[in-house]
């Protein structure tokens, strides 16, 4: 009989999917899914098209091609001049994107059992990640307005079956950046309780003005960190699915040993692409530019949707804009989503679905920035409708 093993019971069909598959069949403009909907830079893609035609069109390397290995951590050198530098053949490892790595990585560390601290809104991964290696979540409230935590609960999280913390800053979906003296907090009960911290760093590169602190860049942190970066978001590449797991030679292996027999390798000619791209885009103002056009566009969402009295939370990174439907008198984020997506034609997410349980999130929606301006702009007449 077609029976679903139990470790899957609790993973179903999402929100996110749900308004997706509304989006579709309602021709929204879809502000909801977190991809950006513009062309990828020229100098990406030619970099792409050139290792396809050059032929580095077979399997890579198990732990990433190792020139990528080396620009990543001459990536890193550059960026963290201060902290530890890292061994590209043992401390990096590239896989097919974060979502495999987070699974990696908590396949790897996580036995039945252990308990996974994880800060809520959480991406909507970490849960059925922590599950299927039959682990448990603790959660921790992150507090609007300004997203921050309570230090006697989270050190109240740890307990003797603590095996792992979860972070991801930039954070996803509130657009909270870590402040360093959290990161210390955080780093000191972990080393406290012999836990590792797992770090989803996929947004590095989308801050507006606070500074991303990497927590393995903290003295003593590194040891007992696996920090998780990906292409998609920082070189506007979703699809590419190029993603990289930095972390001291043990945990790479432990990493490793998963990988090996999860996806063995992500594509090599994607691959070739990024070990181009990094040194290039390291000296051409890249990354002042993406910062710099990801402001504007976060500034031409939040007009529009101040003008449809959704007034947003500030944020410091990102491309995600929060809005309380409170304010318009909803008393459900859920419902006002799917409300928006099928009267209005605007797709938006409700964060509701980034908590285990539902009914303790505040009612925000999510509206995605990585957008045309034409698509923002399209979001402006259906929004009147709302009244
Ligand atoms: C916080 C966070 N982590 C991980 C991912 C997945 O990254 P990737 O596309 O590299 O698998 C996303 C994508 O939306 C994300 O928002």
């Amino acid at each position: 009989m077609a029976r679903s093993a139990q470790r899957i019971s609790g993973v179903g069909t999402s929100i996110f999917t749900e308004i997706t598959v509304l989006a579709v069949q309602h021709r929204a403009v879809n502000l909801g899914q977190g991809f950006p909907d513009f062309p990828a830079p020229d100098f990406v893609k030619e970099a792409a098209a050139r290792h396809i035609r050059d032929d580095a069109n077979q399997y890579a390397a198990s732990a990433g091609v190792p020139r990528l290995r080396t620009a990543l951590a001459d990536d890193w050198r550059r960026e963290h001049p201060n902290a530890r530098a890292l061994d590209p053949d043992r401390e990096i490892t590239v896989a097919c994107g974060a979502t495999e790595l987070l699974h990696d990585a908590v396949l790897a560390t996580v036995d039945p059992g252990d308990e996974v601290i994880v800060f809520e809104p959480a991406y909507d991964a970490y849960g059925p990640d922590v599950a299927m290696a039959g682990g448990v979540v603790r959660s921790v409230p992150l507090l609007p307005p300004d997203w921050g935590f309570d230090p006697d609960r989270l050190a109240a999280a740890f307990g003797p079956r603590t095996r792992a913390l979860i972070l991801n800053t930039p954070h996803n979906p509130t657009g909270k950046v870590f402040r360093r003296a959290e990161l210390e907090l955080i780093a000191a009960l972990c080393a406290r309780n012999d836990a590792l911290l797992i770090s989803d760093e996929v947004y590095s590169e989308i801050t507006f003005g606070a500074e991303h602190v990497p927590v393995a860049t903290l003295p003593d942190a590194f040891d007992r960190t696996i920090t998780i970066r990906s292409m998609g978001k920082t070189f506007s590449v979703t699809g590419w699915k190029v993603g990289w797991a930095i972390a001291p030679a043990p945990l790479s292996a432990a990493l490793r040993a998963v990988h090996q027999f999860v996806t063995f390798t992500s594509s090599a000619p994607f691959q070739e692409a990024l070990a181009d791209v990094l040194p290039v885009a390291a000296h051409n103002g890249y990354y002042d530019q993406l910062r710099a056009d990801y402001r504007r566009r976060r500034d031409l969402l939040a007009g529009v949707l101040a003008g449809a009295r959704l007034p947003t939370l500030p944020i410091d990174g990102a491309y995600f804009l929060l809005t309380d439907v409170g304010a318009r008198g909803e008393t459900s984020d859920a419902a006002f989503c799917r409300r928006l997506v099928t009267e209005i034609g605007v797709a938006a997410i409700p964060t509701s679905g980034f908590y285990a349980d539902p009914d303790v999130a505040p009612q925000l929606a999510r509206f995605c920035f990585a957008k045309r301006d034409e698509t923002i702009i399209a979001a402006v007449e259906r929004l009147a409708r709302l009244g």
